[in-house]
């Protein structure tokens, strides 16, 4: 098991369409996703994409803690060749950050109510409702499958800011910092 490098915005492989998985019986298969994981906890991130560290392939692995899913936890998942569909037209603004995109953060405007469905790593078709902060966290790293990094998706580039210069002025003026830390 191995710790990958991580590829940061300007890689080529960050920003073509990744290819679907169809042998689900490759053997390095499972080891490369075991990879992915032990890269995504070194890193303290909860969620990861394929193209993040150099494969271009429609896997990505995610986590919603409970305090981030009002108090339902999403335990670790493998999605291979997710696919998304909204379930309105509804989208809020949310702060994300990136491993890709190291240091900064921005308001991201994204849907509040989706439907996903992926193959696991057995190839077994996986349907799941999403909102809020789940909903929040498939969409960035499907948007890594499609070549897109959250400052495309960005609608006003003000708010994209280093995040230890907020946290610096938070701290100065006394005020909470609501941003979302872990890094997808
Ligand atoms: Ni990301």
């Amino acid at each position: 098991m191995a710790v990958l490098p991580i590829a940061k915005m300007g890689a080529e492989v960050l920003k073509r369409r990744a290819a679907e998985v169809t042998d689900f019986q490759a053997p390095e298969l499972k080891d490369f996703v075991q990879d992915m994981v032990d890269t995504m906890e070194d890193a303290h991130g909860v969620g990861l994409a394929a193209p993040q560290v150099h494969s271009s392939q429609r896997i990505v692995i995610f986590f919603v803690p409970a305090n981030r899913n009002a108090g339902v936890e999403v335990p670790l998942t493998v999605m291979v060749n997710p696919v998304i569909t909204p379930l309105n037209e509804d989208k809020n603004e949310g702060f994300e950050a990136c491993l890709s995109v190291p240091g900064l953060t921005g308001l991201v405007p994204r849907y509040t109510h989706i439907k996903y469905s992926f193959r696991d790593l057995n190839g077994v078709l996986v349907e799941r409702e999403a909102k809020d902060f789940h909903a929040r966290v498939v969409q960035h790293e499907c948007d890594h499958l499609d070549g897109t990094l959250y400052p495309q998706r960005m609608t006003d580039m003000a708010s994209l800011a280093f995040t230890d210069v907020l946290q610096a002025e938070a701290e100065r003026d006394g005020r909470e910092l609501e941003l979302d830390e872990e890094g997808t």
